[in-house]
């Protein structure tokens, strides 16, 4: 059934702007008091001016969802980067942390990943299940109605197949898209028999082609890091997924650069992190079609510094702004204050941090149907109660969403 809703005060399409570069706010098409056509099949069918939209539905017979108060609306918010299943919580890392100890540090004396790692090992599926809905609903509700989620506290196969059974499963359950990730190659587990070069071929012989066969994922991702995987350890990884059809992420340049030069020779669809790149990486980027993804829950969580997104828009190239949510590194998991205040430190204009979180955030995941307000994309849609966007980020985090759509559906 079509239906319609509105009126809306102000709306931002993201129609007709670049995926890559800076971008002025004068670029943003701002439609204001406009309503929306939705398709039976939950895409867009129009966006109209509401008077337009009225007669349009009363001489159609169309139901309209007539909004009371004043509303900006913008595409649903796609978190492009988490790790929300997992098991236990970290906070003795972070107590150790806020008191100086580096991160690294902490994983080497027994914390960081590899203690969430036999957390999650000891959750059942069903538990991990539940904690992804939760997580999931609480991103929702925030206004984000895309997110993907990562394995990479498994590793086993058995343990990252069961990971990847709870996403599948909690994907049912809630009313946000999942978009599931094998991450198995987030360290050396601490108890495999054998090397990261072992480690990797066993992953590409044991466990890829049965998440192929279950059809469970279709992106691969790798933490390239002195504490987890090298470049040559990395470089076997990736040719394997590579040839196997997997859509490549990589974990880059988050403590040493050059991890992301790896993301572009192996044409992957974002490289994450990137607060250690310099201007040799920022460079190549720019000269490549990868989207760079900034994840501030991250520099937040560590207290280390920002993603150098400013530079990198400068030099050309796109820019998605994803939470990271996961137990370690970034536990608070908002994408909507850590987008705010990321702007404010790094100097990007409203249209650059908002097209960071919707239509550049659909790039990073492969996904063309969605982040823009516009005939034949997805009817995902926030609305927050202001009739200035300008308000949505100046707010920083504190103006939440009154209403959300996923598909044409109130959530
Ligand atoms: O993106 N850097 C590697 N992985 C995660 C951290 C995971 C953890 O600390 O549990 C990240 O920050
Ligand atoms: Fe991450």
């Amino acid at each position: 059934m079509t239906k319609a809703i509105g009126p809306f005060k102000q709306l931002l399409t993201f129609s007709s702007l670049p995926l890559k570069g800076a971008l002025q706010d004068e670029q943003l098409e701002v439609v204001e008091n406009a309503g929306i056509l939705l398709a039976a099949d939950g895409n867009i069918a129009r966006i109209l001016p509401f008077k337009e939209l009225e007669d349009y539905c009363a001489k159609e017979k169309i139901l309209l969802e007539r909004l009371e108060g004043d509303f900006v609306a913008m595409p649903g918010m796609i978190d492009a980067h988490t790790h929300i299943c997992w098991g236990g919580t970290r906070a003795r890392d972070y107590a150790m942390r806020v008191a100086g100890k580096p991160y690294l540090e902490i994983a080497k004396a027994g914390g960081g990943i590899w203690d969430s790692v036999q957390k999650t090992r000891a959750a059942s599926e069903a538990e991990l299940t539940q904690k992804v809905v939760q997580r999931a609903n609480k991103l929702l509700q925030n206004g984000t109605t895309t997110i993907e989620v990562k394995t990479g506290y498994g590793l086993t196969v058995a343990d990252e197949l069961k990971m990847l059974y709870a996403i599948r499963a909690a994907n049912e359950h809630v009313a946000a898209d999942l978009v599931s990730t094998c991450l198995p190659a987030h360290i050396v587990p601490k108890d495999f028999d054998g090397d990261g070069m072992a480690y990797v071929e066993y992953l590409l012989q044991d466990f890829f082609p049965k998440v192929q066969a279950e059809q469970l994922s279709s992106r691969a991702d790798i933490f390239v890091e002195e504490s987890a995987f090298n470049h040559t350890e990395a470089r076997k990884y990736l040719v394997g997924v590579q040839a196997m059809g997997f859509d490549i992420t990589i974990h880059a340049d988050q403590f040493t650069a050059g991890s992301s030069l790896l993301g572009i020779e192996f044409k992957a669809i974002s490289v994450d992190h990137l607060e250690a790149s310099t201007e040799k990486e920022v460079a190549a980027l720019a000269q490549s079609d990868v989207i760079p993804v900034a994840l501030p829950g991250a520099s937040l969580g560590l207290g280390c510094a920002f993603t150098p997104a400013r530079k990198l828009l400068d030099a050309g190239t796109s820019l998605a702004i994803a939470t990271d949510w996961n137990p370690g590194s970034a536990p608070m998991g908002d994408l909507l204050t850590q987008a705010a205040v990321f702007g404010a430190f790094e100097k990007l204009s409203m249209a650059e941090t908002l097209a960071g979180v919707t239509f550049r955030a659909a790039a990073a995941l492969n996904l063309q149907d969605r982040g823009q307000l516009i005939t034949g994309k997805s009817a995902d849609i926030v609305a927050f109660p202001t009739s200035d966007y300008r308000e949505i980020l100046y707010y920083q985090g504190q103006l939440r969403p009154s209403m959300v759509w996923k598909k044409g559906k109130k959530c």
